[in-house]
């Protein structure tokens, strides 16, 4: 297949690219290099003849209808995005432009493309898109593709807004659409203003390792190159103009995951003294929600998937990987905003 891939220069758009790449398919990478990307994440997708890189902005309407005419692609997995909760209460503008009006920008150039070539069934807009669009659960219960959205940051609004826009491009105009919902990320490449970096980066240089509130938030944590090949499952076999919830089955608290990578640590990288003593609580998030869990049945029973990585390993391997490539994350760290505490309420926009 010839899959455009947006924001495939991030964090998962890049792991979706090299599995892509991986499995024989050709991909175009659009990406507009934000603060957030880094072509390095592609680097060994980057050799292929199979791989080709547009920099542009998804809002730019004239350059995706150019991506799409230059490359006639199968299918377009859409995953550019403003994706930083902390950053989005800070500046929400960006997440507006990005989320809202670049998703638009795309539903209106494949549209375009899609009809131009006759409304091919085989065609697939493929929307990635986020749990936290449903809100904030309390101790117990999951969210299913039928939870009502109930986003409660400006960030998990701007994504909700794009998964209405692109229901409503398939309802309203035939679009072949496919929707993902997933559940928090880790693992090779996660950009150093994230947690799971934060914290293993922040414990390399004997920093403080910041925990929002008292640490008790709950999410369910995915590794990032299982949601790869959940992706790509989808893309292959979803059911057209259906949404998918992709978890990780693997909850845990802010505290836990900490400790969890301390514990990591301590065995791969030992200190003088254990990491958790580094453990430091700072102010909580604002409307920071308490609690995010998925239930995958449809996942397991429509598409027979589930992850391959339990969050032990995939933690070990993620602390692995940066412990292996101080080079890549040492050239993120002087970006604009990484290792300053973001998302306070201070309104820069
Ligand atoms: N990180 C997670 O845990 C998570 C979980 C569920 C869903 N998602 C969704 O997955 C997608 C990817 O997330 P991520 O964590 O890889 O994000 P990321 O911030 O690491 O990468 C986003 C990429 O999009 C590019 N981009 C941003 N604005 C653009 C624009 N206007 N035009 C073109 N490119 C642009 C950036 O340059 C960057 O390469 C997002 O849509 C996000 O909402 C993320």
């Amino acid at each position: 297949m010839k899959l455009i891939v947006t924001g495939g220069a991030g964090f998962i758009g890049s792991a979706v690219v090299r599995l892509a790449i991986a499995r024989g398919h050709e991909v175009v990478n659009i990406d507009k290099l934000t603060y957030a990307a880094c072509l390095d994440n592609v680097a060994e997708a980057a050799n292929s003849p199979n791989y080709y890189f547009v920099e542009a902005d998804i809002c730019d309407a004239e350059a995706m209808a150019d991506a799409f005419k230059t490359h006639s692609p199968d299918a377009i997995m859409h995953l550019a995005a403003e994706s930083h909760v902390d950053r989005s209460i800070d500046g929400p503008g960006a997440f507006i432009e990005t989320n809202v009006i670049g998703t638009y920008t795309l539903l209106q150039a494949a549209r375009s493309y899609w009809e131009g070539l006759g409304k091919p069934d085989s065609f697939r807009f493929h929307h990635i898109s986020t749990d936290e669009v449903f809100g904030s659960l309390g101790p117990t219960g999951q969210f299913t593709e039928d939870t009502p959205y109930d986003p409660r940051s400006p960030y998990s609004a701007s994504k909700a807004s794009s998964d209405h826009l692109v229901r409503a491009w398939h309802e309203t105009y035939g679009l072949p659409v496919v929707l993902t919902n997933c559940s928090n990320n880790y693992g090779p490449y996660h950009f150093p203003e994230k947690l799971v970096p934060v914290v293993i980066l922040n414990a390399l240089a004997g920093k403080p390792l910041p925990i929002y509130g008292k640490g008790d938030n709950v999410r369910d944590w995915l590794y990032v190159e299982d949601h790869a090949d959940a992706l790509l499952k989808v893309l292959a076999e979803g059911t057209v103009g259906r949404s998918y919830n992709i978890g990780g089955e693997n909850e845990r608290t802010n505290l836990e995951l900490v400790t969890t990578l301390c514990a990591i640590l301590d065995d791969l990288r030992p200190a003088a003294a254990p990491y958790a003593q580094q453990i430091t609580y700072v102010t909580d998030r604002p409307g920071h929600d308490a609690r995010y869990a998925i239930d995958p049945t449809r996942m397991n029973e429509e598409l027979d998937w589930r992850p391959s990585v339990t969050v032990e390993e995939g933690l070990k391997r993620t602390v692995q990987w940066y412990l292996d490539n101080e080079d890549w994350w040492r050239a993120l760290q002087n970006r604009d905003g990484v290792g300053t505490r973001l998302g306070t309420g201070s309104n820069k926009d």
